[in-house]
């Protein structure tokens, strides 16, 4: 059957109700990515027959079924980049680029030019450091293939082979150079967590899951970084970890260790000098 433009999304905008806040403006977006053009043209062009209506509807019932948009289009926007992303590898989020902008203060402040990052996903953090510092050198481990495939890709795609080693790795095990500073956005979700389910059936759970409570793979890259000499460390958590991870590196000694919250004013994150 043949549809507009204008035709097509009023039926994309219904099909989407349930799975999305903005149906309407997602089903731009896909009409959008489907014409191969941006949201604008789709205001001068809502009469124009559609091409192609069967794959149209086919990427809308994806969303429909609560696949997340960046999965169908293959890309997520992040910081001041577009990254490639699949299934298998962890969207990045935005509350990671107060992370980013966190180790961006040390490294400029301690001229740190040798950084590891463990739980590489889509290469998000070392890609935005290694842009701002182009002196600074990275090797990012993850433990999955996934990832550091699709890791690999968008170093090569943003031009930044010399800076970005990867490195298929538990934690930073397989790290052995020294390096100044280890940032990470590791899973920290409690294994029972309930989750949305564009996030839990789509998602990797080797990216969400960091045990059963949740916090014990953020204790056990404390102690490794600790144990490795290393001065500065930097990680994501979750809302409700500040507490347990508080008494843990109490009890640990550390010179200093700064809480962060993001933009929502939840708790998410932390930065430990050793001393
Ligand atoms: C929450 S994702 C973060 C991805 C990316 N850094 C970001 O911020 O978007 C965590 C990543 O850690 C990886 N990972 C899980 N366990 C690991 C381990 N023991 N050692 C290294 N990487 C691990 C996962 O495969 C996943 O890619």
């Amino acid at each position: 059957m043949k549809m507009t433009n204008k035709e097509a999304l009023s039926w994309a905008s219904l099909e989407l109700k349930e799975a999305c806040e903005r149906p309407q403006y997602e089903a731009e977006l896909l009409l959008a990515y489907h014409l191969k053009q941006d949201r604008i043209y789709l205001m001068t062009h809502d009469g124009d027959v559609l091409e192609d209506v069967d794959t149209y509807k086919a990427l809308i019932q994806r969303r429909a079924k609560n696949e997340p948009y960046e999965y169908i289009v293959g890309e997520a926007s992040f910081y001041d980049i577009h990254l490639q992303v699949e299934e298998g590898v962890l969207i990045p989020r935005p509350e990671t680029e107060i992370l980013i902008d966190l180790v961006a203060d040390i490294i400029e402040k301690e001229h740190i030019t040798r950084i590891a990052e463990i739980g590489v996903g889509t290469g998000a953090i070392s890609i935005v450091l290694a842009r701002k510092f182009p002196e600074l050198q990275s090797i990012a481990t993850d433990i999955c293939d996934a990832p550091l495939r699709v890791a690999q890709k968008n170093i090569e795609i943003l031009g930044l082979e010399k800076q970005i080693e990867l490195r298929k790795s538990n934690l930073i095990d397989e790290v052995r150079e020294p390096v100044e500073l280890v940032v990470s956005n590791p899973p920290y979700i409690a294994e029972d967590f309930l989750l949305e389910s564009n996030v839990l059936d789509y998602e990797p759970k080797e990216a969400l899951f960091g045990g059963r409570i949740g916090d014990e793979l953020l204790k056990q890259i404390i102690l490794d970084v600790k144990s490795r000499g290393i001065k500065w460390l930097a990680c994501e958590m979750g809302y409700d970890q500040k507490e347990p991870l508080s008494a843990f590196v109490n009890e640990l000694g550390v010179k200093s260790i700064q809480f962060y919250k993001d933009l929502a004013g939840f708790d998410r994150g932390f930065v430990i000098e050793f001393s």
